[in-house]
């Protein structure tokens, strides 16, 4: 019974999702994917202490476009600081070895780099003090998150991870336990997402990504202190409107402003610019992607892929 819901909720999968790579960077190293293994008493395996980001990269014709891959980094670093992990490579650093990563496996499609800190193998100690922080870097083809043009999602009955407890601001490995609690229980009802509340009942955002509101022609977006991710994406959003004299509004937003919007969309590395025509099955507006999602979906597409760099070409960093 269990399996046959969640294989209807597409859950088990009978093939891998991401397949095997050649190469995979390790503390300094380029080292091929079968010898890239960590022991099984690394600390985050049992600790979820670890901290990640997702970087995309777009081939064009002739290139791959990395998008703010810098600010990435910094937000990784900022993560590892949030959770006291002292890593020993710069930005700087790990940019490049983002790209000798990349060039190594002469990636050159559309694809996704999965940047992670990690407390490695020494002990049980939670405090872990003296214990080895690896960091490594994967990269592998990939093209969308959701297969889906329009998505139907719900409100979760789980709550938000908040700062004083385990902080959203950072994409620490443990927090993302809190996700899977809501987006498994979505999936099995039906659903492609969960857009989950913070601590005093609030919309904070969906289980990886950000979430926008479109009334009376305005954004209106869960503010930092909402529980947040400081999606990005969303930044990149709050930016485009702005060249596109679209008004946003960053504030706490209630459940029930998502019942009586014109428009809603979520964002995120992997997501995308994701249009949501539907919440706990009401349709958002006419149930349709509105005008307003498709002008900014246009306009990030138009940006990432080299298209038009809107006055931010520091946002792209070419790899050949
Ligand atoms: C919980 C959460 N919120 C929001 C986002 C969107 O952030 P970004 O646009 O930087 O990918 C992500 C994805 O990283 C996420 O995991």
């Amino acid at each position: 019974m269990r399996v046959d819901l969640e294989q209807q909720a597409g859950i088990v999968k009978t093939k891998t999702e991401i397949q095997p790579i050649d190469f995979v960077w390790i503390n300094g190293q380029v080292t091929s994917w079968e010898e890239a293994t960590i022991p099984i008493m690394s600390h985050a395996l049992h600790y979820g202490t670890g901290v990640f980001e997702g970087i995309r990269g777009y081939g064009t014709n002739d290139n791959l476009l990395l998008f703010r891959l810098h600010d990435h980094f910094v937000r990784l670093l900022e993560s590892a600081r949030i959770l006291d992990l002292e890593c020993k490579y710069s930005e700087i650093e790990l940019e490049n070895a983002c790209l000798e990563l990349i060039r190594s496996n002469k990636l050159k499609e559309d694809c996704y780099i999965r940047p992670i800190i990690f407390v490695g193998f020494s002990g049980i100690n939670l405090g872990f003090i003296n214990y080895p922080i690896n960091t490594a870097i994967i990269a592998f083809p990939f093209k969308t998150y959701f297969g889906k043009p329009g998505l139907d999602v719900c409100v979760s009955s789980w709550t938000r991870t908040y700062d004083p407890v385990t902080p959203p601001m950072a994409k620490i490995c443990g927090n993302y336990v809190n996700s899977v609690f809501a987006k498994r229980d979505a999936a099995k009802n039906g659903y492609d997402e969960a857009i989950m509340l913070n601590s005093v009942g609030k919309v904070s955002e969906g289980t990886g990504e950000n979430i926008f509101v479109v009334k009376n022609g305005m954004l209106i977006t869960p503010s930092l202190g909402s529980s947040i991710l400081g999606g990005l994406t969303r930044d990149t959003i709050i930016y485009l409107s702005g060249r596109n004299r679209i008004r946003v509004i960053e504030r706490e937003v209630a459940r029930s402003e998502l019942y009586t919007a014109d428009e809603i969309f979520l964002t995120g590395t992997a997501a995308g610019i994701a249009p949501v025509i539907s919440v706990d099955r009401r349709p958002v507006g006419n149930g349709k992607v509105g005008p307003v999602t498709e002008r900014l979906a246009k306009a990030y597409f138009d940006l990432v892929s080299g298209r038009d760099d809107f006055g931010h070409s520091d946002w792209i960093t070419k790899v050949y």
